[in-house]
């Protein structure tokens, strides 16, 4: 059975989600937590915030860390939501201080993303837009050894890479293959586009396999999975596949997951049982999100998303009614009609 990965996204997978989710539906092995960035040559503060499981709403906690935010979730809940923080960096002295934070807060996994599209990092050198840096891999690499290596006791830290193809080219990662073959990385994800391509357009598989055989490390497959017969299909097609990371199918269908899981034990969920869970886990998001901002507009804003891509499971009158919502009050009779 293949490992599942909750893939990092911005804006959606916030602490409280992740740890909702794992509560309600679990089925995934751990949750990656969207970048971590500098931002006037620090840390970015709300990032670091979101890191700690009980979040800035409820200050009164202490800085966690990762084992912590594991013994933090309800020890009921079926999975824990075990969290590893990502980081994105143009270089050597970006990756430094953000490494450096994420070890104070006491973190022993970081993932390093070579992948985001979006303008805004891959013009300042980030994310898709190091890919083509063969220098800046290297040093970025070299220090991961270097860190690895220097563990003094202290439990050691381990490094993942998430990352894509390339910008223009495919041939950006294989350029790139000896020097992440030679570091020691603990996976690496590999999402078979091009950032030039953003999240649409065709996988390249050719080139996936080409990754796949040439790849030292366990390799974990991120792209486009919305179904169980998916997931079973990539586990039959690359026997030697660590895991699968799920972003958007996660967030339209929280159970798929869980789903996988159980079709080794042959049973699935019904419908009735997804829609009862997303509910529940909506309540702790809302919840949350009442309790941490202010006004309609401002709840309205942070609750209305987590209905995005559940779409497809949800009466399409009904769906319109919660994205159109005003008002809390019009928001929770339409939340009221999935009942
Ligand atoms: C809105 C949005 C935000 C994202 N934020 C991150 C991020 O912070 N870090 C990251 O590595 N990938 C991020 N991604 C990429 C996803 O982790 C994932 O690689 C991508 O959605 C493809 O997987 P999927 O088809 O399963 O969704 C983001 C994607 C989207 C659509």
């Amino acid at each position: 059975m293949l490992k599942v990965l909750f893939a990092p996204l911005q804006g959606y997978t916030t602490s409280v989600y992740r740890k909702a989710h794992a509560e309600i539906f679990g089925g995934v092995e751990a949750y990656y937590a969207p970048f971590l960035r500098i931002e006037n040559g620090c840390p970015r503060e709300k990032d670091l915030r979101d890191l700690d499981i009980s979040g800035s709403q409820h200050s009164d906690s202490k800085t966690q860390d990762c084992d912590s935010v594991v013994q933090a979730c309800d020890s009921e809940a079926r999975d824990c939501a075990k969290t590893v923080p990502q980081i994105i960096a143009n270089s050597i002295n970006e990756f430094r201080t953000l490494t450096e934070a994420l070890l104070q807060k006491g973190f022993t996994e970081i993932d390093f993303n070579m992948g985001c599209p979006f303008p805004m990092q891959v013009n300042r050198h980030r994310g898709a837009g190091l890919l083509s840096d063969v220098q800046a891999v290297q040093e970025i690499m070299d220090e991961i050894k270097k860190i690895s290596s220097d563990a003094n006791g202290t439990a050691p830290v381990k490094f993942s890479v998430k990352m894509r193809l390339g910008q223009e080219t495919p041939d950006e990662a294989f350029a790139l293959s000896p020097i992440l073959n030679d570091a020691p990385l603990t996976h690496i994800t590999l999402h078979p586009r091009l950032g030039k391509q953003q999240y649409k357009g065709a996988l390249d598989f050719g080139s996936f396999e080409r990754f796949y055989s040439e790849c030292k490390h366990p390799l974990v497959y991120n792209g486009d999975i919305t179904s169980v017969s998916q997931i079973c299909e990539m586990e039959r097609r690359y026997p030697k596949l660590a895991g699968i990371m799920i972003g958007r199918g996660l967030l339209a269908r929280p159970s798929l997951a869980a789903e996988y899981k159980q079709t080794h034990l042959d049973s699935t969920a019904t419908s009735q049982d997804l829609l009862g869970k997303i509910l529940q886990m909506h309540s702790a998001i809302f919840e949350n999100a009442c309790q941490t901002y202010q006004g309609d507009s401002q709840i309205l804003s942070h609750v209305q998303s987590f209905w995005e891509y559940l779409e497809p499971n949800i009466p399409k009158k009904i769906f319109k009614k919660i994205k159109k919502a005003g008002k809390l009050s019009e928001y929770r009779e339409a939340v009221a009609e999935l009942t």
